[in-house]
C-alpha cells in the first residue's frame, strides 16, 4: 500500500516537470515564417515578432545561420513575457539608405523590458557607399540609419553579436535603464563617417564590458542625461576614443553623472578619453569644461604609450576648468590649459 502511493507521487512529479519545460521553451524560428537564406527577411521577422511578443511565457526568436536581406525592422513592445532574440545569422542592409527619417534605426527595439539580444550573428549595415559622401551633420548624414536603436529598453542584455559597417552610429541607446552590453564586436573601417560605436543618451545604470570597438568615430559617446555608466574591459581602436559630449549645444540638457572607465585599452585612436563642449583637437586626454562644470574627475593607473600614433608632436592632455584627481601610477603628460578655450 505504502509502496504504491510512492509510485503515484513520483509519476506526478515527472508529468509536472515536462509541462514546465514545454512552457519555458517557446521558439519562433524565422525560417518557419518563410525566411530563406539569401532572401528577404522583413515579413518573416515581423510575423515571428508579433507571435513571440504575444506569447504567454518567455519566447525566443531565432535567426539561424545564413545571410538574410533586411530593409528595416521595428520591434515594438511592450511584450507579454521576456523575449530572447537569438541572432546567429547575418542580417544584411541594402547598400543605399532609402526611406529613413532623421536618426531612425535600421533595426529598432522599443519599449521592452527583459529583452535579451544574443548569438554569434552580425547586423551588417552595408555602409560602404554612405561614408564616401562628406556631408554636414545637418543634411545628408542624419538621414542615414543607425544600425541598432534601443529606445526605452529596461532590464535587458545585449551580448555576443557583431555590428558591422553601420551607415551611421552602430548603437544608439535612448532612455535605457539597467542594461548590460557584453562580448560585442563593433566594426567599421577607420575612414567610415560618423560610425560611433555606442551612443547613449538619458540612460541610467548601463554597463559596457568585454567589448571590442573598431570604428571611424567615437567608440563610445555619452550624451546628456547619462548616469551610472560603467565602461570596463573595452578595447577601442581605431576610433576617436570615449567622449562625453558634445554637451551644452542645446537648452534643457540634463547633466552627465557617475561615469567610470576602467581597464580599457585604446589602440591607434585619435583621442583617449575626452569631455567636449565643442570639437576638440587631438589629445590623449581632453577635459575642457566651460559652459558645463566638471566635478569629481579621477584618473587612476593610466598607462599611456605612444608609438607611431596619429598624435602629432608630443602627447598632450588639455584640462580647462577641471582639476582631475590623480592616484596610482598615472603617466599622462601634465594638463595644459586649452588656449582656444
Ligand atoms: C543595474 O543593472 C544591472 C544589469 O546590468 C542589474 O543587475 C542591477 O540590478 C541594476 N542596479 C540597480 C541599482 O538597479
Amino acid at each position: 500500500m505504502v509502496l504504491q502511493r510512492n509510485k503515484k507521487v513520483s509519476f506526478l512529479v515527472v508529468v509536472l516537470a515536462i509541462s514546465v519545460a514545454t512552457i519555458n521553451c517557446q521558439t519562433f524560428d524565422v525560417t518557419k515564417y518563410g525566411a530563406k537564406p539569401n532572401g528577404q527577411i522583413d515579413q518573416a521577422l515581423a510575423d515571428a515578432w508579433k507571435e513571440a511578443c504575444a506569447a504567454p511565457s518567455k519566447a525566443t526568436i531565432v535567426v539561424p545561420k545564413g545571410t538574410y536581406n533586411l530593409n528595416k525592422a521595428f520591434f515594438l513592445g511592450p511584450c507579454k513575457s521576456p523575449v530572447v532574440f537569438q541572432m546567429d545569422g547575418i542580417l544584411m542592409a541594402p547598400s543605399a539608405a532609402k526611406g529613413f527619417k532623421d536618426g531612425e534605426g535600421w533595426v529598432t527595439f522599443e519599449k521592452l523590458q527583459h529583452l535579451t539580444i544574443t548569438g554569434t550573428g552580425t547586423f551588417d549595415g552595408n555602409g560602404g557607399q554612405s561614408w564616401g559622401k562628406k556631408c554636414k551633420r545637418t543634411d545628408y548624414c542624419e538621414q542615414l540609419p543607425i544600425n541598432i536603436r534601443l529606445n526605452f529598453i529596461t532590464d535587458s542584455v545585449i551580448e555576443g553579436i557583431t555590428t558591422k559597417d553601420s551607415k551611421q552610429f552602430h548603437f544608439t541607446v535612448l532612455e535605457g535603464e539597467n542594461l548590460l552590453f557584453t562580448n560585442l564586436k563593433i566594426i567599421a573601417p577607420e575612414e567610415s563617417w560618423t560610425t560611433d560605436g555606442i551612443h547613449l543618451g538619458r540612460s541610467t545604470n548601463i554597463t559596457i564590458t568585454d567589448t571590442t570597438i573598431a570604428t571611424g568615430d567615437d567608440c563610445i559617446s555619452i550624451g546628456d542625461g547619462t548616469k551610472q555608466l560603467k565602461i570596463t574591459k573595452v578595447t577601442c581602436g581605431p576610433g576617436h576614443g570615449i567622449s562625453v559630449g558634445s554637451l551644452g549645444k542645446y537648452q534643457n540638457e540634463l547633466p552627465v553623472e557617475d561615469i567610470t572607465v576602467t581597464d580599457c585599452t585604446f589602440k591607434g585612436t585619435s583621442n583617449g578619453v575626452r569631455i567636449k563642449t565643442w570639437q576638440g583637437s587631438t589629445d590623449v586626454l581632453y577635459l575642457v569644461c566651460g559652459a558645463y562644470p566638471c566635478e569629481g574627475i579621477q584618473l587612476n593607473n593610466i598607462d599611456l604609450k605612444t608609438t607611431g600614433s596619429k598624435i602629432k608632436g608630443p602627447a598632450k592632455s588639455v584640462c580647462t576648468n577641471v582639476k582631475p584627481e590623480m592616484s596610482g601610477t598615472v603617466n599622462l603628460p601634465p594638463c595644459t590649459t586649452d588656449d582656444s578655450a
